[in-house]
């Protein structure tokens, strides 16, 4: 089976994933990336229908600097621990250009978004904007994250 599907614009993506990329994008004000300038936000899709946000934020010690991803992952974590995400979208754009740019989720971010589904047990697709200006839809976090490290991986 095909680990992800390629959309060559937005149009072509299914309604609930336009909303969510819509959604992505209004987080990206909350950014605070005064050093890279570069505005990301991610919504996340719960089974219950509702949305979480998270933008990066930022640090002047630079190592400390979170992505918006896994400020989202864990706003849910905190939260609704419970509900399970359905979809997420992350973009990304520079500070004052509306265009969006390359988006893929961090290796960081990847191995956040696995735990999150194995802990979910459940798929949740991951959208994002590709380098050749595609819209790509993977259709799990594992798929983004081959020969992954994992909580089996301490068991064995
Ligand atoms: N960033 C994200 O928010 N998500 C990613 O997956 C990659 C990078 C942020 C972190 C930092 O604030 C800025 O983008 C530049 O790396």
């Amino acid at each position: 089976m095909d680990l992800f599907q390629s959309y060559n614009s937005l149009d072509d993506l299914d309604t609930e994933s336009k909303y969510l990329i819509h959604k992505a994008k209004e987080a990206t004000q909350f950014a605070y990336a005064p050093y890279s300038k570069f505005q990301v936000g991610a919504a996340l899709l719960l089974d219950d229908n509702s949305v979480v946000v998270g933008s990066n934020q930022e640090n002047a010690s630079y190592p400390l600097c979170m992505c918006a991803e896994r400020v989202g992952l864990y706003s849910l974590g905190n939260t609704f621990p419970e509900k399970k995400i359905m979809k997420l979208a992350v973009v990304a754009h520079k500070k004052n250009h509306k265009e969006l740019t390359l988006a893929a989720p961090c290796g960081a971010c990847r191995q956040v978004l696995l735990e999150y589904e194995q802990r979910q047990k459940a798929k949740m697709e991951i959208l994002f904007l590709s380098d050749q200006q595609k819209w790509l839809k993977y259709l799990s976090a594992a798929s983004l994250l081959p020969y992954s490290f994992s909580a089996d991986s301490l068991i064995h």
